[in-house]
């Protein structure tokens, strides 16, 4: 079977495993007044996180949910107003945030062009309507098929964010993709945000973990939000260690995940039915299969019987992503079937 409903699939490497082995280890919630723990291996994730993303200072956190909740909450109040892309995945998919039982935040929505690009005429609005508390953007963007947010567009959302004194937070859970397609270093592109967020646990290949990184007094508050959320762990070197070696071994080879998609992308290119959203710049390839079928759902079940395992996003796409342990060869084969799928569909 090929696997291809999301990069959290990854599965760490022996080398990474290896890693835990001999990482030094401490209590990580046992902290000094700068919030840092005892945990050596994570204050050597976090200062490694600072550094490559240009900020004062990071934070470990579980999970990629935690770090957009915990990222968010320090630096405004439940009740606020965030506004945010209308298909990003903290509004859709975590949800959390705007739960009127937990974070009770209030909603303002910006679109989104066909190439993945903020509306900025949406920002100007909402922010001369008054009100918004902090923008939230997305890179790369996950639900617009991996689009990636270009460094010149962030530096205009920026710019209108600062004029009306507001900040803005990045969810970069595939930050390190964006940069790889942008050919650039991840802090050119982190330059344009006050806060963000990256995941190990997706195309980096670690098993857990997330990291905040933004101003000390940012992330003094989302280490206390940490803390209530229950994401404050004890050994959590066995987590930094492998997050360390990914940052370190990882990134590189994204280029290779974005190949594979870039393959799979152009072998479907001419199918009349199976149609590609948006362009394909990173590793995740976002498919609309109305001309054949109405029922996505039904289209991966038929998927699944022919060796490929995916799944809707949205309701009406379905989303193919290439990671670590996907190889040129199972991104043709991928494509094979979805050919094959849409003439079995015609039948
Ligand atoms: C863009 C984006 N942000 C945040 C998350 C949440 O990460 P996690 O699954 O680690 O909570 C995901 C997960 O798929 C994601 O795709």
């Amino acid at each position: 079977m090929i696997d291809l409903r999301s990069d959290t699939l990854t599965k760490p490497t022996p080398h990474m495993l290896q890693t835990i082995l001999t990482a030094s280890l401490g209590d990580d919630d046992r902290t000094h007044e700068l919030g840092r723990g005892e945990d050596p291996t994570v204050n050597e994730l976090e200062d490694l996180a600072a550094r490559i993303t240009g900020k004062q200072a990071a934070v470990l956190v579980p999970s990629g949910c935690m770090a957009n909740t915990a990222a968010v909450l320090a630096q405004v109040k439940p009740g606020s107003t965030l506004l945010v892309d209308e298909q990003q995945h903290l509004l859709l998919s975590e949800k959390y945030l705007f739960d009127p039982d937990f974070g009770r935040m209030q909603l303002k929505t910006y679109r989104h062009d066909e190439h993945g690009q903020p509306n900025l005429d949406d920002i100007a609005a909402a922010l001369d309507a008054g009100g918004v508390d902090l923008i939230c953007v997305e890179n790369s963007h996950n639900y617009a098929g991996g689009a990636v947010v270009t460094c010149d567009r962030l530096a205009a959302v920026h710019e209108l964010a600062q004029a009306h004194g507001v900040p803005v937070h990045m969810d970069g859970a595939r930050l390190f993709n964006a940069a790889t397609a942008l050919g650039v270093p991840a802090a050119d592109i982190c330059v344009h945000v006050d806060s963000l967020m990256f995941c190990l646990s997706k195309g980096l290949g670690a098993p857990v973990g997330s990291v905040i990184c933004s101003d000390q007094e940012t992330i003094l508050a989302a280490r206390r939000i940490r803390k209530a959320l229950g994401g404050a762990m004890r050994q959590a070197g066995i987590i930094a260690a492998p997050g360390i070696y990914a940052l370190r071994h990882h990134v590189e080879r994204l280029q290779e995940d974005h190949d594979n998609a870039r393959a799979f992308a152009d072998a479907i290119a001419g199918l009349a039915c199976t149609r590609i959203v948006g362009d394909v710049v990173t590793n995740i390839v976002v498919v609309d299969v109305s001309g054949i079928t109405d029922d996505p759902l039904a289209y991966c079940e038929r998927a699944a019987e022919h060796g490929l395992i995916i799944r809707p996003v949205m309701k009406r796409y379905i989303r193919f992503v290439f990671y670590l342990g996907i190889t040129h060869d199972d991104a043709l084969e991928a494509a094979r079937i979805v050919r094959e799928l849409e003439s079995a569909f015609a039948r």
